[in-house]
């Protein structure tokens, strides 16, 4: 049977609790979220965000081919490529989580320079990060390509099979069924869609591990005292990557969903991974 209580940070909390403690976190920070980013990882995760966008690619690109494999495993992999290739039609994505947009923004900008027809739904719990979105979205052009959706993620309110593309990036350890929003993902995705997921993860030396450790618990929380005068919240934020399952626990749970060719890409040292699978 589940358990009725779950972790909130190093917290434990009732089940039915955590999505409202979760809003209450980014209501708070909304308006300063994204200078919060650029504070805290020194601008490092516009790197890691477009990194992951790197990720949408379609049915010809290279990126399943690697170097090891041999012709025929790869010709293998080829049967399994997202068949997603634009040819001037319309791509569907989903930003879950999307919160100010800052990713659906790299995407869109990405669309537009490759002329490529698209159209992206940013979909967040939490209506003030959206909103701060939406007026970012108006001041840099890309509103008529983007469309914001309040709705939880773990029960979307999207048809089966709508989307190309599934993002979220560092939403989904916030989530109070990880399990529940990987299927809700899955049942979205067209077949052969691509499932595209960037969120902290386990650094993989020892000696980095520390420093890391030293920076999140005693740097992070201080900058969210002085900036925001919240302490709290970014003392949640660094618990809650503690809490997250390392890069084969979570590459696990997304297989355990559905999805194929599952693999992992550690950035900074697995400080931050990319997570993909294809439907
Ligand atoms: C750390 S922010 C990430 C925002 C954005 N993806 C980015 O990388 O800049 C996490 C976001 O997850 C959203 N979130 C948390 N739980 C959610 C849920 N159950 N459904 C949808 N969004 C959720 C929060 O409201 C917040 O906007």
């Amino acid at each position: 049977m589940e358990s009725s209580k779950t972790h909130f940070g190093f917290k434990q909390v009732d089940r039915e609790k955590k999505a409202g403690l979760v809003k209450e976190i980014f209501s708070g920070v909304a308006k300063k979220y994204d200078l919060m980013n650029d504070l805290m990882s020194g601008g490092i995760h516009r790197v890691w965000k477009n990194k992951m966008v790197e990720e949408i690619t379609f049915a010809n690109s290279e990126f399943w081919l690697d170097k090891k494999s041999t012709r025929s495993e790869q010709s293998e992999r080829m049967c399994d490529l997202p068949l997603i290739k634009g040819d001037g039609g319309l791509v569907k994505v989903i930003d879950l989580a999307g919160g100010t947009g800052d990713v659906a923004f790299r995407i869109a900008k990405k669309f537009r320079a490759d002329g490529q027809k698209f159209l992206i739904d940013v979909v967040d719990i939490n209506q003030e990060m959206l909103d701060v979105g939406k007026a970012r979205a108006v001041d840099l052009n890309l509103f008529s390509d983007l469309k914001f959706t309040c709705c939880d993620g773990e029960k979307l309110s999207f048809a089966d099979e709508t989307f190309d593309f599934f993002t979220i990036a560092f939403g989904i350890r916030n989530f109070t069924n990880i399990d529940l929003a990987l299927s809700e993902a899955y049942r979205v995705l067209k077949p052969n869609g691509k499932f595209i997921c960037l969120e902290f993860s386990k650094v993989n030396d020892y000696f980095l591990q520390k420093i890391y450790d030293a920076y999140s618990f005693k740097i992070i929380p201080k900058i969210g005292e002085v900036v925001l005068n919240d302490r709290a919240s970014y003392q949640y934020l660094v618990e809650s990557i503690r809490k997250f399952p390392p890069q084969n626990e979570f590459k696990k749970m997304i297989e355990t969903a559905g999805f194929k060719n599952v693999s992992y890409k550690n950035l900074s040292f697995g400080a931050a991974t990319i997570h993909i699978g294809i439907k």
